[in-house]
């Protein structure tokens, strides 16, 4: 399996992406894939959060499936939770390409790939008539060229549309490749859209826990006021961190984007811990840079409940999940 992963390397980060999702996808029809990754009951180790029965603690982070194309592939690997998205209300393209890149030796990726996805529509058909045994998050992203409140409404259209559909949602205002989009951080824009969300979930009755996704690039005050606002605002949980633009983490970094993998770990772990020092009842889910159990584990030590991957998983190919898992 591991020379099958180092073959990608040969294509270009995106093309390599889409081939090794859609092998996993041939060899799941065949049923070749549960050979590899027999229903493997060491993995488990339960957990319940919100009311939702999480297999175990490892999940795939947003962006590698963003338009819920891959779950039942996913969920056969062995992960306890996968969140599908950033999915925006209209299909969009995203950046020019290429847009993803690789930095071999310090086993990170660059990117800038701009919420491409073919919107929110197309991924509720996916996922609308199915039951899966991982739980499933939907990231929900505003459209490029919506400005203003009008990034506001992106949020609540593609809330409404999904939130029947999977077990929670998160409200992503931290991806570094939307223009602007970080500047929802700002208290005031996210007391609007936390506001209509609950709304919506009180005018329906429904419990559906909602994460908030932040940037690893924000100074602590603006962490702290988020923090602050956590409770009132009725957030479920803190997903921490999304990629950072901090090239300094990065050696030669020579891309403009979202750094990712290895690099990330130390940054986004360092926010981790400060916001549970800072307050312990905040529900955390800690992701960046993770690669080994070791890395998983300091995670959970540090005040994380559940934590994702998505650049070690390129890296280490499906193997990820026993190395981390396996007890
Ligand atoms: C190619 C790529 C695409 C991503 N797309 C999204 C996205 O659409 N939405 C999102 O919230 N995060 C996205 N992320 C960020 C990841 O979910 C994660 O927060 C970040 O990569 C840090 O974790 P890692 O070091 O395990 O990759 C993306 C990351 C990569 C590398």
């Amino acid at each position: 399996m591991k020379a099958f992963i180092k073959i990608f390397r040969f294509f270009p980060p995106e093309t390599a992406h889409h081939l090794a999702l859609l092998s996993l996808k041939i060899l799941n029809k065949v049923g070749i894939l549960k050979l590899f990754f027999p229903d493997n009951k060491d993995f488990d180790n339960p957990k319940e959060y919100f009311n939702l029965k999480f297999r175990n603690t490892l999940g795939v982070a947003a962006g590698l499936d963003k338009n819920g194309d891959y779950v039942d592939e996913l969920e056969s690997l062995g992960f306890g939770f996968v969140e599908l998205g950033t999915v925006t209300p209209k299909p969009q393209e995203g950046n020019q390409k290429p847009r993803v890149f690789r930095y071999l030796n310090q086993q990170a990726v660059v990117n800038r790939l701009g919420f491409n996805n073919k919107g929110v529509n197309y991924l509720v058909s996916k996922i609308k008539n199915k039951k899966y045994d991982a739980v499933i998050g939907v990231n929900i992203g505003a459209n490029k060229e919506s400005t203003n409140d009008q990034r506001i409404e992106d949020y609540v259209f593609c809330f409404e549309k999904v939130y029947k559909y999977c077990d929670y949602v998160t409200v992503n205002i931290s991806s570094p490749n939307t223009p602007k989009l970080r500047k929802l951080h700002n208290p005031d824009e996210l007391e609007k859209i936390f506001k209509r969300i609950n709304e919506i979930k009180s005018t329906n009755k429904t419990e559906i826990p909602v994460f908030l996704k932040i940037s690893p690039d924000e100074d602590e005050e603006t962490i702290f006021k988020i923090v602050n606002i956590y409770k009132t605002l009725k957030i479920n949980g803190l997903i921490v961190t999304n990629t950072s633009i901090d090239k300094d983490i990065l050696e030669g970094c020579s891309h403009e984007g979202g750094i990712s993998g290895k690099p990330l770990f130390k940054k986004s772990t360092q926010f981790l811990k400060r916001i549970h020092e800072f307050d312990k009842d905040i529900f955390l889910v800690g992701v960046g840079g993770v690669f080994t159990k070791e890395d998983y584990e300091n995670k959970i030590r540090l005040g994380a409940s559940l934590v994702q991957i998505y650049t070690g998983f390129i890296f280490e190919g499906p193997a990820i999940v026993k190395k981390i898992l396996s007890r």
